[in-house]
């Protein structure tokens, strides 16, 4: 039986806790023993996120409840843990609970810059852990099966795509955490990298990035993107400033030679270049519970994730933090020159 923790227990942390039993029914033998928050309230009330309102049972009685994650990873015999904390502390957390010899799903984005993905992935490696970052589009089946008609090229090379992410303002996180550049890096590394994690997957590494950001309710609270790839267009928006009202939409247009697929709320539709459009059938997945039955299955098999691994999300982490380069500096910025300095 493998059993694990979840440290962090706002938004995320919650959700995570709301697909445990899920998680137990696909992966087998899991046990969760434990939950961490340094802040005790968050054990009696629910949390928001750009997800909608967590809606979860706060029932926990049966685990052992902790405010230091030290404590925890000191008296509970565990097999991994689920963080879902601040990006500033993704590294910190991550590496502590690898130097034990424990496994490690952290919440994206990986880190806040390429030095502390880099000291996670090393870790990782020294310690002979499995680490795996919660890039859970790779896992939802709208996302997946787009990744597929991409690579097969069943409808001809890809002439351009666009993507997008919009969201109210993140005012729902702890002491504000998210509206602090700084500690969440914006709108580029919280929201937009599930984008350029799926562009990273899907096209492979850009040749450099161009992009804008605008600085209205705080630094970097949208960032736009255009991905240099030869003989395709592809761009990106990641918007983090919208009013309270506006709902959460994310989505999709991917123009091939021979059709067009849309991804939306409503799934995927392919309009071919002659006839009619249609609507692809999809199995649903729910992302969040499939990316940590697959992390369970590495532990398991001792094996690298074929869908999802830590290396990739290092690579996210690089797109991202030169595309904030480049909204800084009005540059265009080549990605080979972005190497492992930690500014980048
Ligand atoms: N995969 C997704 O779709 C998705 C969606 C939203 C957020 N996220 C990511 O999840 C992470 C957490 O975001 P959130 O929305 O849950 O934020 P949040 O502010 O709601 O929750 C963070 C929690 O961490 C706790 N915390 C802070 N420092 C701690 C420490 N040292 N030890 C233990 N607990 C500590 C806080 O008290 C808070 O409850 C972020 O990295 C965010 O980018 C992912």
């Amino acid at each position: 039986m493998l059993k694990f923790a979840i440290i962090g227990f706002g938004g995320l942390g919650k959700l995570h806790f709301g697909h445990v039993a899920e998680i137990k029914r696909k992966a087998g033998d899991v046990e969760l023993v434990a939950i961490c928050d340094v802040n005790e309230n968050a054990f009696r009330t629910q949390t928001s996120t750009n997800l909608g309102e967590n809606k979860q049972d706060l029932e926990l009685s049966k685990y052992h409840l902790y405010t230091d994650a030290a404590e925890l990873l000191e008296k509970e015999e565990l097999d991994f843990v689920v963080t879902a904390l601040p990006t500033y502390i993704h590294e910190k957390i991550a590496v502590m609970a690898m130097e034990r010899g424990i496994h490690v799903f952290s919440e994206k984005p990986m880190a806040l810059n390429l030095a502390q993905a880099e000291h996670m992935l090393e870790t990782a490696r020294e310690y002979k852990v499995k680490l795996m970052i919660g890039q859970c589009l790779r896992y939802f089946h709208d996302y997946a099966a787009l990744k597929e008609i991409i690579t097969s090229q069943r409808y001809g090379g890809v002439v351009r795509a666009d993507f997008h992410r919009l969201s109210p303002l993140p005012v729902w996180s702890w002491q504000n955490w998210m509206l602090d550049e700084e500690k969440s890096g914006g709108a580029a590394l919280d929201l937009h990298v599930h984008d350029v994690d799926f562009i990273y997957w899907a096209f492979g590494m850009p040749k450099a990035v161009t992009s804008y950001a605008t600085n209205g309710k705080m630094k970097h609270d949208s960032i736009g993107t255009v991905y240099h790839y030869d003989g395709m267009q592809v761009t990106a928006i990641g918007e983090w400033g919208l009013p309270g009202s506006f709902t959460f939409t994310v989505g999709a247009l991917v123009r091939f030679e021979k059709a067009t697929v849309k991804l939306a709320a409503d799934g995927l539709t392919v309009y071919p270049e002659e006839g009619e459009a249609r609507k692809l059938e999809l199995t649903p997945a729910n992302g969040y519970v499939e990316e940590i039955v697959d992390f369970i299955a590495c532990i398991r098999e001792d094996k690298e994730s074929a869908v999802n691994p830590p290396e990739s999300s290092v690579k996210a982490i690089r797109i991202a933090r030169a595309e904030k380069l480049s909204a800084d500096t009005g540059k265009t910025i080549a990605l080979e020159l972005c190497g492992a300095q930690s500014a980048v």
